[in-house]
């Protein structure tokens, strides 16, 4: 019962569309029709609204982070590994927009940084250095991503590692179009919408 409880309240809270919700409490029209077409806060940042992205890519990580966090303290860490999933697929198929949702970086994030704060951190330095060299979003997350089932299995947690590699495998899967435009070099800089 505690696993199924903890897969809906993660679920729950991981498909609030904040990017949607923000951008249209602030006037920038439907997110899903700018850009990308993501609701996540790189797309957001299209908008040129600095402060909407920023707010976008805190309450994304966190709606990952707090079931994490929250559950585990409450029923143990199987329970906030399960709601940390969930919370990841709550973004990537949210049942209030016909399942068509996020890819899942800021909300992973979140989730990988409550499960454990310092494979998340380096998964974040690793964003960072990579955003500051390439300038694309997707080609940074994707290499910081790859790198935490790795970075997890190094330091002998094999839980942990089988938990970040279902994150990774999810937030690639959901990055397909972005794959296909990095192949051509047609994936946009940071702040760029071509
Ligand atoms: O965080 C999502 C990012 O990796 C790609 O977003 O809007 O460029 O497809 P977008």
């Amino acid at each position: 019962m505690i696993p199924l409880l903890a897969a809906v309240i993660g679920y729950l809270s991981g498909s609030v569309p904040y990017g949607l919700l923000l951008t249209r409490a602030a006037g920038l029209g439907d997110i899903r029709s700018i850009g990308s077409g993501n609701i996540g806060a790189t797309n957001v940042l299209r908008t040129g609204n600095k402060k909407v992205a920023a707010a976008t890519l805190l309450l994304d990580a966190l709606k990952g982070a707090i079931p994490v966090l929250l559950l585990g303290w409450l029923w143990g860490r199987d329970a906030g590994l399960i709601a940390g999933i969930a919370a990841l697929l709550g973004h990537i198929f949210p049942v209030w927009l016909g399942f068509k949702g996020g890819k899942g970086v800021a909300t992973g994030a979140g989730v990988l940084l409550a499960a454990s704060w310092w494979i998340g951190l380096i998964c974040a330095l690793i964003w960072v250095v990579m955003a500051k060299v390439t300038r694309i979003s997707s080609a940074s997350a994707l290499t910081a991503c790859a790198c935490a089932p790795v970075i997890a299995l190094i330091s002998g947690d094999l839980r942990l590692a089988g938990f970040a590699l279902v994150l990774v495998l999810l937030i690639i899967w959901r990055h397909q179009d972005n794959i296909r435009r990095l192949l051509a070099g047609t994936e946009p800089r940071i702040g760029k919408s071509k």
